[in-house]
């Protein structure tokens, strides 16, 4: 296939889809790659390096959007001034994978199948052992817990480690970090290199190994919520009862805490509002959060998502794509989801959109001119399609 790789165009955004350790991968395999000049540039991946693996640059975007295949980061975009406007470059027949946010614009997802495109959303990704290899929520969560703490610890006027110095013991900063999926365990791990004293809380009890094998101390609160996992792994949202209870059983441990590192999500919903401002209020001064949840509206009553604000002395720091700061390695493991969902839609180099794989139906949101998302509507769509090949064999 003939595989296009744009300069991403989002405001802010360093990362580039495709490594060129992973274009080599891909023409080995028998597919050629048409990357935009200075694609990679911010991420640290010269033009040079994409040649040297094999690709050709292109100065204009419409000659990678040309392609059979996009590989993108961002969602398509308008440029600015509607200077450019993304989805309209794709080809009828092509495939396009890329973070799509599902959810937020369904006119994307009409235009898409309008325009005869297959659309691969990163976030729909089935969490099964099978595509771990291509599961870009975790590989870019493990980014921002990392930068978080880093982000913490340079906004915290404190030592991370304990210190025994000539002038005297120093403490070591305590860190909470509440929410420990794949985020808050990255977080909680480098928080431990750094030698804080940490201690994380989830609603769902399963963790509480993990958190514990990290070294850090699992903070456990009677919430009672005996269903807390839905059949994906996920978090249920807890009720209005339980999450109040939740804030007041956390608030004391946010209070003592030098750090608050926020990751609670439950996906499709707004973040739950854990931290009120009322405990952000009764944290020591020079005290730091960092909401990591600040792109679903902020587990902090305090947070200004994009924004670092300081209230009553306490600094709030709600981070919007952090994987973007570092863009090298997340834009290498994110390089290797994508070359992974593309081997497994063109073994051998020809599309074949098998909707009997719940891999690709599950990550499959456009296709055959239906939009296949949310869910029930895939089910009942791909059921009438499948098994298919988008645009014939290539
Ligand atoms: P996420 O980003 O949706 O949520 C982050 C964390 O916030 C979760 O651990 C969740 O339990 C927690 N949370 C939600 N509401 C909360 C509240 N009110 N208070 C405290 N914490 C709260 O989750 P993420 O990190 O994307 O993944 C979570 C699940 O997915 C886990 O069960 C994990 O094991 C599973 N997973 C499975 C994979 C696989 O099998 N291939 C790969 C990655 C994750």
């Amino acid at each position: 296939m003939r595989i296009g790789i744009p300069r991403e165009i989002a405001p802010g955004e360093r990362r580039v889809a495709l490594t060129p350790d992973m274009v080599a991968r891909l023409i080995k395999s028998g597919h050629s790659v048409a990357v935009q000049a200075g694609a990679g540039a911010a991420a640290g991946f010269p033009d040079a390096a994409y040649a040297a693996a094999g690709a050709t640059l292109q100065a204009d975007p419409s000659a990678v959007y040309g392609a059979e295949a996009v590989l993108k980061v961002h969602r398509p975009q308008r440029g600015e001034n509607g200077a450019v406007n993304e989805a309209t470059l794709l080809q009828p027949g092509s495939v396009l994978i890329s973070f799509l946010r599902p959810g937020s614009d369904a006119r994307l997802f009409e235009q898409l199948a309008a325009g005869g495109v297959t659309a691969f959303a990163m976030e729909l990704v089935p969490r099964i052992s099978r595509a771990q290899s291509m599961d870009a929520l975790s590989s870019q969560a493990t980014v921002a817990g990392y930068k978080a703490v880093l982000i913490a610890a340079d906004a915290l006027p404190k030592f991370f480690p304990m210190l025994m110095t000539a002038a005297g013991t120093i403490r070591p900063a305590t860190v909470l970090v509440i929410g420990a999926g794949v985020a808050g365990l990255q977080a909680i791990a480098t928080a431990k290199r750094l030698g804080a004293v940490v201690e994380a809380f989830d609603t769902r009890p399963a963790v509480k190994e993990q958190v514990q094998s990290l070294g850090a101390k699992f903070v456990s609160l009677d919430l009672e919520t005996h269903d807390a996992e839905d059949a994906g792994g996920y978090a249920k949202a807890l009720s209005d009862d339980h999450l109040q209870r939740e804030q007041a059983l956390i608030a004391k441990h946010v209070a003592s805490a030098d750090v608050v590192i926020t990751t609670a999500q439950i996906p499709g919903r707004p973040a739950p509002r854990l931290i009120t401002r009322a405990m952000v209020g009764a944290m020591r001064p020079g005290s730091v959060i960092v909401d990591l949840a600040a792109e679903s509206g902020g587990n902090c009553e305090a947070s200004q998502p994009g924004q670092t604000v300081t209230v009553d002395g306490v600094t709030v720091i709600a981070p919007l794509n952090l994987p973007s700061e570092l863009a090298f390695h997340a834009s290498q493991m994110y390089a290797r989801n994508v070359t992974a969902l593309l081997e497994l839609l063109a073994p051998k180099a020809t599309l074949n959109v098998d909707m009997t794989d719940e891999i690709i139906r599950g990550a499959c949101v456009a296709h055959g001119g239906r939009v296949l998302y949310p869910p029930a509507a895939a089910t009942a769509a791909a059921s009438a399609i499948a098994p298919a090949t988008a645009g014939g064999g290539r």
